[in-house]
């Protein structure tokens, strides 16, 4: 492929809380906002608006994955790079992010090549919590499941906002100038590597 034939990176900006006042869909939006604002497609999704049951195998054997998965699966396609935002529960992340992944892993069109869409994308981790460290430490049981479990490529950066309560202005951004311009970094980091691994 040559470079001109290359399209411009798109980032998709998720949100692993569902919670209408979730910190980390104002992190996910706060992302896709950064992005547009520096010339990078950015779009944000809300995993509530994808609902699919705690996967269970016999569901699957009876009626295969839910539509909501392969509709995410859709989305994450017409993306190369893609942010997820997941609250800490428990020092690991949200059951809805693992519950999503785990559905979209088990869906496959003809001529996909298994766990395509996490292969075939770059991931960047990011994190909003009213705790001190921001739910960082839930990232990195993230980070092991899309490295390890689906060979994915996921930047080694991280992005938490601690004490979230508190972090955010009226209009979405981080009231802490520094770490709203370390959270652009990461989404510019995001589209080039997105945009040299996908193209
Ligand atoms: C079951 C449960 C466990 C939690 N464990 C942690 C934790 O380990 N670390 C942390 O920083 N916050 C923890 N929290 C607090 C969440 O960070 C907080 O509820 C946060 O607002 C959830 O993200 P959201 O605002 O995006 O919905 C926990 C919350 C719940 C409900």
């Amino acid at each position: 492929m040559t470079s001109s034939s290359r399209s411009e990176p798109r980032l998709l900006f998720i949100s692993g809380s569902a919670r209408e006042k979730s910190w980390n869909k104002k992190l996910a939006k706060l992302g896709e906002k950064i992005a547009d604002a520096n010339g990078i497609a950015g779009t944000f999704a809300d995993l509530g608006d994808y609902p699919m049951p705690i996967y269970n195998g016999d569901d699957e054997l009876r009626g295969g994955p839910p539509e909501n998965a392969r509709k995410l699966k859709e989305l994450m396609k017409v993306h190369s790079g893609i942010f997820i935002a997941s609250p800490e529960y428990n020092s690991s992340f949200s059951p809805l992010v693992k519950n999503a992944i785990d559905w979209v892993s088990r869906t496959r069109d003809d001529g996909e090549a298994p766990l395509e869409v996490y292969k075939t994308r770059v991931f960047a981790l990011g994190s909003a919590s009213p705790g001190g460290m921001g739910g960082l430490r839930g990232l990195s049981h993230l980070r092991l499941v899309l490295e390890i479990g689906l060979g994915a490529l996921v930047l080694p950066d991280q992005f938490a906002v601690p004490r979230a309560v508190d972090a955010f202005e009226e209009n979405g951004h981080l009231k802490n100038k520094d770490a709203q311009e370390t959270f652009k970094a990461l989404i510019q980091k995001l589209a080039r590597a997105a945009h040299v691994l996908h193209g």
